[in-house]
């Protein structure tokens, strides 16, 4: 291995290793799925790190046995070169994979995701390039809402959701609660999640599904129960009144606008569906589905330049919109808790 291919891969190595402290990370679980997950990861990493290391060094030693010094054997004599191929390159890969297979298979069938038939779903989420659309199915349904990208959880309970697909193959995951499961056209898969403690858990789209997959982000918020309870009575409400001329001015500019046909802000005349529902956007930490930070800057761009923060999204460049309308178009959104 060249030098200049050894520099580039120690690189990858140690942003790798970066990661392990990130909050998308399959290896701090904080739910009992991705307990299960890390546990048969961690056998995973170690007994093929162990395969990893043996193997080299018995490699090492057959490049470097000399005669007179390992006297043409290495230290573990099993004779001829077929009994090596048997037992190395056979018997432990077989014993060693089927013991893996068969701690997958007990992990799986602990693995909560339910038999479809038996579910009530308190969640539905809908993929679409490259979003989230989540609406919430509890109680009757005028206590039905929707919301976009930001999925709130109470802790220490296990919610059940119903996956579907608007377009392509997508896959939800938020490696700290649970494993993949995929969103299909035309299958209605479910996952059930959990969270042990209140936080913040980035989530990732997980099949590729064009060229924003890798923006197709997502958070789950785990709430206590009090503070659930809060968020979810909350999002019942229709949209906040705009306060102060800007913000009215903005609301007013809002309406005249195509954005009324995508969008939805609930207990207004905007209510289109094709788009993120923008009820209490506001509320949420993150636009973009999870690309950039909700904040004024970073809506005032959104709303100007989406083709260029995320090329190829249904979002259009509204260059239309500047100065004075653009600054109260947000202050507009930025009162939308
Ligand atoms: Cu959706 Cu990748």
């Amino acid at each position: 291995m060249s030098v200049r291919r050894v520099i580039p891969l120690s690189t990858i190595l140690l942003a790798l290793a970066a990661c392990g402290g990130s909050p998308q990370s399959t290896l701090a679980p904080a739910g009992p799925a991705a307990g299960l997950l890390a546990h048969l990861g961690w056998v995973v990493y170690i007994t093929f790190g162990i395969a990893a290391v043996v193997t080299i060094i018995i490699v090492l030693m057959a490049a470097l046995r000399r005669r007179g010094s390992l006297d043409g054997h290495l230290p573990i004599d099993i004779g001829g070169g077929h009994q090596w191929i048997l037992i190395g390159g056979l018997a432990i890969p077989f014993v060693v994979l089927t013991g893996i297979f068969i701690l997958s298979l007990v992990r799986e069938s602990a693995f909560p995701i339910k038999d479809g038939g038996k579910v009530t779903p308190e969640i539905q989420v809908i993929g679409h390039q490259w979003w989230w659309e989540v609406h919430y199915l509890t109680g009757p349904e005028n206590e039905h809402f929707v919301t976009a990208n930001e999925i709130h959880i109470p802790v220490g309970r296990p919610v059940d959701i119903e996956l579907q697909s608007g377009d392509v193959v997508h896959s939800f995951w938020v490696p700290a609660l649970h494993g993949k499961v995929e969103l299909i056209p035309g299958v209605t898969n479910y996952i059930r999640i959990e969270a042990d403690r209140p936080g913040s858990y980035q989530g990732q789209c997980a099949e590729f599904c064009g060229a924003q997959h890798a923006h197709m982000r997502l958070l789950v918020v785990a709430d206590s129960p009090q503070t659930y309870a809060a968020w979810h009575q909350h999002m019942l409400s229709p949209a906040a009144i705009p306060q102060g001329v800007d913000a009215q001015h903005g609301e007013a500019v809002y309406m005249n606008a195509a954005c009324t046909f995508c969008h939805t802000i609930g207990g207004t005349p905007s209510q289109g569906k094709v788009a993120p529902d923008l009820t209490h956007l506001a509320s949420r930490q993150y636009i973009a589905a999870n690309t950039y930070r909700n904040d004024t800057a970073d809506l005032e761009a959104w709303v100007t330049h989406a083709q260029s923060m995320k090329p190829g999204v249904l979002m259009p460049n509204l260059t239309s919109f500047n100065g004075v309308d653009l600054r109260d178009l947000v202050a507009y959104l930025d009162q939308l808790k």
